[in-house]
């Protein structure tokens, strides 16, 4: 008896939010696969990558939700490798049915996505894995504002609010542009780290990218304030951004 031929499997990044913004391949492909995998914090819980590319899967795909809890990487790493392990296995068995398999994922796949994790797992088990790029919410976010986020020989910082703070306050120190993720994690922190380097007019933060509720705040006291968990932060030190 030989074996059937294995799925692919397909890693997609559907933007920050507009449905739009998704590639005319990752489209193509999300339309004709059997399976499309949808990450979620909380089962029962909707995914926000699932709400910005409902429109592009065939009724045809079996939409299957699945459980990437929301906690430190840093402090419950083998809590999370055990979940992804798990969800590795449950894509592998339907990749050896055939099944071709998209996972989507918020933004680019290759930017602080638990798809990477998941991809690592499944390249060492001889699948075929390919990953399709999706805009990135902070390049939408330039795009959305007309601000350039990089100009000439200015180099540009990517960080996570999530990281420890040495590090964050190393990549503000050392770029003229930098581009603050996860700002949600400890915003009141780096509103005071952009006080205490003059830079309380030099940014801006926009929260839930490319929906209807998108907001743009400029004002340091509001940065201070509850902001939702979709929300990134540019700071230009040589642009006039207010
Ligand atoms: C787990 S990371 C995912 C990043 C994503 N892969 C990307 O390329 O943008 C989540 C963070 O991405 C940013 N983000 C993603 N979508 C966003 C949106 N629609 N509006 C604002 N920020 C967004 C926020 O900083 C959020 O805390």
């Amino acid at each position: 008896m030989t074996a059937g031929k294995k799925g692919i499997f397909y890693g997609i990044g559907v933007g920050p939010g507009d449905p739009d913004l998704i590639t005319v391949k990752a489209a193509r492909i999300l339309d004709a696969c059997d399976v499309v995998i949808t990450p979620t914090k909380k089962m029962g819980k909707t995914s926000i990558a699932f709400e910005i590319v409902k429109s592009h899967i065939s009724d045809l795909s079996k939409v299957l939700d699945m459980n990437f809890p929301m906690i430190s990487l840093s402090q419950e790493r083998e809590v999370l490798a055990k979940q992804w392990k798990e969800n590795a296995d449950a894509i592998e068995l339907l990749l050896n049915e055939g099944k071709n398999v998209a996972f989507i994922t918020l933004g680019d796949p290759m930017v602080f996505s638990t798809y990477s994790y998941v991809m690592e797992f499944l390249l060492k088990r001889d699948i075929e894995v390919v990953t399709l790029s999706g805009v990135p919410s902070f390049c939408n976010l330039a795009a959305q504002l007309n601000i350039p986020l990089t100009q000439g020989e200015e180099s540009l910082g990517i960080v996570a609010m999530t990281q420890p703070i040495e590090e964050i306050r190393a990549i503000l120190d050392a770029h003229q542009n930098i581009v603050v993720m996860k700002i949600s994690a400890n915003n009141v922190l780096m509103a005071e780290e952009l006080e205490a380097r003059g830079l309380e007019k030099s940014f801006v933060l926009v929260s839930n990218i490319g929906m209807e509720n998108q907001q743009i705040i400029r004002d340091i006291d509001v940065l201070k304030g509850k902001i939702p968990y979709l929300s990134t932060l540019l700071v230009k030190k040589n642009y006039p951004l207010q």
